[in-house]
């Protein structure tokens, strides 16, 4: 199964993430073999989004990020029966941002996961190194070390995705990595985590120029996609490209 989808981030008003999931829908349809897209709009949007999907639609929604503790007294958060309940399947957990803007650690991304366990959801874990680290040789310690923290102590881990998006490939600022610069960490993640979780991801300035030569690396699963997708249009030609490979798989 090659996994497709995107984050919007912050970007899209409630009427924009709504467009965008209606013509995603009416273009998959029933479903694309071998492929599960994923939209994770902002969560003001998320219900809307669901919605407009419609349920047991086989495009999955999801949330960028939600508290550990089911409820209580978290000024600003949501927690993970509350994204459940707006619809999300799947929990973002850890991004790079996040843990360079808003503190969260290794530790927090744990916790995260955790709860989106507990509550039957699909934590999606994003794990990367720096541009220093890259540089240095550091990039498959420093990335398992990551994944280990958060998904190590959980039990079954099988419905958890993991997505490898090396912070000096995301974003604007990001580069866009040529394929033999994210080998090492995708062999690495295949051999460590391959058989234990649902599928091992790649993101950071993907785009549909580069989607195949990213695909081709061995032990990626899928794509996680920002600026490329948030055009449904962008999205949908990733789609197509996956479509293509899985039918060329069978
Ligand atoms: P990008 O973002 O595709 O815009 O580089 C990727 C991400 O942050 O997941």
């Amino acid at each position: 199964m090659l996994w497709i989808g995107t984050s919007f981030k912050m970007t899209k008003t409630r009427a924009e993430a709504v467009a965008h999931a209606a013509r995603i829908r009416a273009a998959v349809g029933d479903g694309i073999p071998g492929v599960q897209p994923f939209v994770i709009p902002s969560a003001t949007a998320l219900a809307e989004v669901a919605a407009e999907l419609g349920p047991g639609s086989p495009v999955l929604t999801g949330i960028q990020n939600a508290h550990w503790a089911d409820e209580g007294a978290w000024t600003g958060e949501i927690s993970v029966p509350q994204a459940a309940d707006a619809g999300a399947r799947i929990v973002e957990i850890g991004h790079s941002e996040r843990r360079e803007h808003f503190a969260e650690t290794d530790a927090t991304a744990a916790r995260k996961v955790t709860a989106a366990l507990r509550h039957g959801l699909i934590p999606l874990l994003c794990c990367g190194e720096t541009e220093e680290v890259h540089t240095r040789g550091g990039a498959v310690e420093h990335v398992l070390a990551q994944v280990a923290a958060a998904l190590g102590g959980q039990g079954d881990v099988s419905r958890a995705l993991v997505a490898y998006e090396p912070v000096w490939a995301i974003g604007e600022k990001g580069r866009e990595p040529d394929p033999d610069e994210i080998a090492d960490v995708m062999r690495a993640l295949r051999e460590e985590w391959g058989g234990r979780v649902a599928a091992v991801l790649y993101g950071g300035s993907v785009n549909r120029g580069n989607a195949d030569a990213l695909l081709d690396v061995p032990g990626v699963d899928g794509l996680f996609v920002g600026r490329a997708a948030w055009d449904a249009e962008g999205l949908l030609a990733l789609l197509d490209r996956a479509r293509a490979r899985a039918v060329s798989a069978v």
